[in-house]
């Protein structure tokens, strides 16, 4: 039985498995590696200079002549970066008390001063995509329809990710090629622009997500969020999605540029070990549950504007990786962490699921339904 779905038509890949262009894990070698095996492979882009990105860009060139995208964010509190001088005084002096007891027990200097304001990467890093034109533009964390024009104008599709039915309405009124149905169990941040107060609105489970936005849109969707393996997949073609996008799996490949603390954790962990927290980066996503996430909760310290967070929290973080101590480094992740118990190579990770849909989809056919 063929598992070529429309999704592999339009994109021209043998496999409906979207590798995400997860941000600090997804580097050439695992795209490649991940296209090579007929799935379709995503850099990641966040916070990558435009030099950078288009080097990046060439290395995957280099490694595989097959399709593959480029990931953005495109939050408005990226384009441009929001200044810190808006933080309140009181606000800065909480958040740096708390990170401050992270640095006290992590041996690093600490710190009162305002973090310094992001660069301005977006603008920069899509007009790289534009010229070096790889076959999907994929962006998160908002949409930008003149950006989908754009990308048209050059013969690149484009890839939207959506958490809620009217969101994905949205993107393919605009234009996007493919929209990804991002449901809550996914690791990672929320794909929603700006910050909802709370982040249960955007995390509608994949289940549910899924077959409303399927139905919502004409454009072929792609369920992400909890799925690792042949199940989700056939039950994800089940919910009407054409393919299936993953990142916590591949977070635990060889090929992925994830920490080996944090490969580590994600093989160990099982699925009540991740948490919804906005103490990363100022905006909400799923993590693992650490010291980190925790104690900043249970201080009662506000988290800073999204980004600046994250910049304010990066020596701690550091600092946590430096000691190979897992306790305050951030670790994505998603419910699916409870399926993930082997490190293989990326591309098995794409042959095993084809594999095992394949076997259950035979079993379903031939009316086998114990
Ligand atoms: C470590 C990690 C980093 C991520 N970074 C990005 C990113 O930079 N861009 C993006 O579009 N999605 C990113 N995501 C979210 C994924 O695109 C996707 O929605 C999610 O991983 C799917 O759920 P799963 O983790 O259960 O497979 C990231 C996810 C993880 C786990």
């Amino acid at each position: 039985m063929s598992l070529r779905t429309r999704l592999c038509a339009l994109l021209g890949i043998e496999h409906p498995i979207v590798q995400s262009g997860m941000g600090g894990v997804a580097g050439p070698e695992l795209v490649a590696e991940v296209c090579g095996a007929g799935g379709l492979g995503i850099l990641a882009g966040l916070n990558v200079p435009a030099g950078d990105l288009r080097k990046a860009i060439r290395r995957v060139r280099e490694l595989t002549d097959r399709p593959f995208g480029v990931n953005l964010w495109l939050h408005s509190g990226l384009r441009p970066p929001i200044d810190p001088a808006t933080i309140p005084e009181a606000t800065l002096a909480q958040a740096q008390g708390v990170l401050n007891q992270f640095r006290t027990r992590l041996g690093v200097r600490t710190a009162v001063e305002r973090p310094p304001r992001g660069p301005d990467l977006v603008s920069e890093a899509f007009e790289v995509i534009l010229e070096e034109r790889p076959a999907i533009f994929s962006s998160a964390l908002g949409f930008d329809p003149t950006m989908i024009k754009r990308c048209h104008e050059r013969g690149i599709k484009a890839m939207t990710m959506a958490t809620t039915v009217e969101d994905a309405r949205a993107m393919a009124a605009a234009g996007a090629d493919v929209i990804v149905a991002q449901g809550g169990e996914a690791g990672g941040h929320r794909s929603v622009d700006g910050k909802p107060v709370s982040p249960d609105t955007t995390s509608v489970s994949t289940m549910v997500l899924v077959p409303q936005v399927a139905e919502a849109v004409r454009v072929p969707v792609v369920a992400a969020g909890g799925i690792a393996d042949g199940r989700g997949l056939v039950a994800a073609l089940a919910l009407g999605a054409t393919g299936i996008l993953l990142g916590t799996r591949f977070v635990a490949t060889r090929e992925s540029m994830a920490a080996e603390i944090y490969k580590k954790r994600v093989l160990e962990s099982d699925s009540t070990a991740t948490t919804l927290t906005d103490t990363i980066s100022g905006l909400w996503a799923r993590a693992l549950r650490n010291r980190f996430t925790e104690e900043y909760r249970q201080s009662g310290a506000p988290v800073l504007p999204p980004h600046i967070q994250r910049v304010a929290a990066g020596d701690v973080f550091q600092a946590s990786l430096k000691n190979q101590d897992p306790d305050y480094y951030p670790m994505m992740t998603g419910q699916s962490t409870g399926l993930i118990h082997d490190l293989p190579a990326a591309a098995e990770v794409v042959e095993t699921i084809v594999r095992e849909a394949q076997a259950i989809l035979d079993r379903l056919c031939r009316g086998d339904l114990s």
